[in-house]
């Protein structure tokens, strides 16, 4: 199906649950087409998460809460011991869909909390409760995004250069993004900012999303390929690099879209601040450093095959494709989350912000 009327500026959710239908904006056929499909199986959730069809971290979670009620939603178990089991089983098969982002496992477990303090309910009123929290999450989601973008604005000044990379936009959360969120309100308030978007080797969030993204939205915005970020640094444009992260660990090292934590230690030596924007959905303290956080590893055909007409590498050549790098915390200026924003050291300001 192809949803040309809400084609419009931030109105595009990832995510939409309407008249019992859940649809999925199909993000691998962005810029050239604005199409949604329908989702009625856990198989399909898995697929459009693990394809990259919706992406970005708290897109990934309110994808993850609407289908596990999907996949719940035909249960024919009338036993709440059974139903619970069930849920486990979609939980684990939902979760393993992509390992890095932290929103994942951290909305199914926010569902399963639904659950458990539904146990006093019939079980047709279980789902509907499952459904309302994924409701919640999903709204929720759009008011931290938008608190994340007042609290990141304080940092910015009118007409500096940003430099972004991946895609942490609106169309990654509920709505207006988290590294993004301040770009959408600093346009809004006349800012006119200057944002170069990294093209984001290999699945080109930056050129396709980022890009598409903020020229709707009238912002001023350069793509360049990810080798250029240095030389655009050198050349003075960039004031502040803006990223998103899919899991922040105790000690404050992020893990981000691959090429993040080169693009920070570039930042460092040309004294530019690296700002790091996280719902506190996305810190995880048990984490305790990088180290410990599992990086997905995907198909090496994405890097030679996937956007060229031909293959772009002799047959049967060896490739390595991280979907994300870890950046050590001491790279990082500040993380701005809903709650405020942390300084080093993080260990202490990311505790604390946890604490609310
Ligand atoms: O592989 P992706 O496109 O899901 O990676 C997305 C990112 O790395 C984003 O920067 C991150 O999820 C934050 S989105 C607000």
């Amino acid at each position: 199906m192809t949803d040309r009327s809400s084609a419009n500026h931030l109105e595009i959710a990832p995510v939409k649950y309407e008249n019992g239908q859940m649809m999925i904006l199909d993000q691998t056929l962005l810029p050239c087409e604005t199409v949604y499909i329908e989702i009625n199986t856990k198989e399909q959730v898995f697929e459009a998460i693990y394809k990259l069809r919706v992406r970005g971290a708290p897109a990934i979670g309110v994808a993850a809460a609407y289908g596990s009620y999907i996949a719940m939603r035909d249960s024919k178990t009338i036993n709440f011991e059974a139903f619970m089991a069930e849920y486990q089983q979609v939980k684990t098969y939902l979760a393993s869909s992509r390992p890095t982002a932290v929103n994942l496992s951290w909305a199914l477990d926010r569902m399963q909390s639904r659950i458990k303090n539904s146990s006093n309910l019939t079980i047709d009123q279980i789902k509907s409760a499952m459904l309302k929290e994924a409701e919640e999450i999903r709204q929720e989601d759009e008011r931290v995004c938008r608190q994340i973008g007042e609290n990141a604005l304080s940092l910015l000044k009118p007409g500096m250069g940003i430099l972004t990379h991946c895609n942490a936009g609106t169309i990654a959360t509920s709505k207006y993004g988290t590294a993004l969120a301040a770009i959408y309100l600093g346009q809004e308030r006349g800012y006119d900012f200057k944002v170069f978007a990294d093209e984001t080797r290999p699945l080109l969030q930056g050129a396709r999303l980022t890009t598409w993204e903020l020229s709707r939205f009238g912002v001023n915005v350069t793509l360049i390929c990810d080798n250029m970020a240095s030389i655009v640094m050198k050349n003075g444009w960039i004031n502040a690099v803006v990223v998103g992260c899919d899991r922040v660990a105790a000690n404050g090292d992020t893990a981000n879209k691959i090429g993040t934590s080169g693009v920070a230690i570039l930042a460092k030596n040309y004294g530019i601040p690296v700002y790091v924007h996280a719902p506190v959905s996305t810190i995880d303290l048990v984490t305790k450093t990088g180290e410990d956080i599992h990086i997905e590893l995907r198909d090496g055909s994405e890097i030679y095959r996937m956007w060229y007409a031909k293959d772009m590498a002799p047959a049967g050549v060896k490739t390595y494709n991280p979907a994300f790098d870890v950046t050590d915390a001491e790279y990082i200026t500040a993380i701005i989350t809903e709650r405020g924003i942390a300084y080093p050291p993080y260990t202490e300001s990311l505790a604390k912000i946890m604490k609310g």
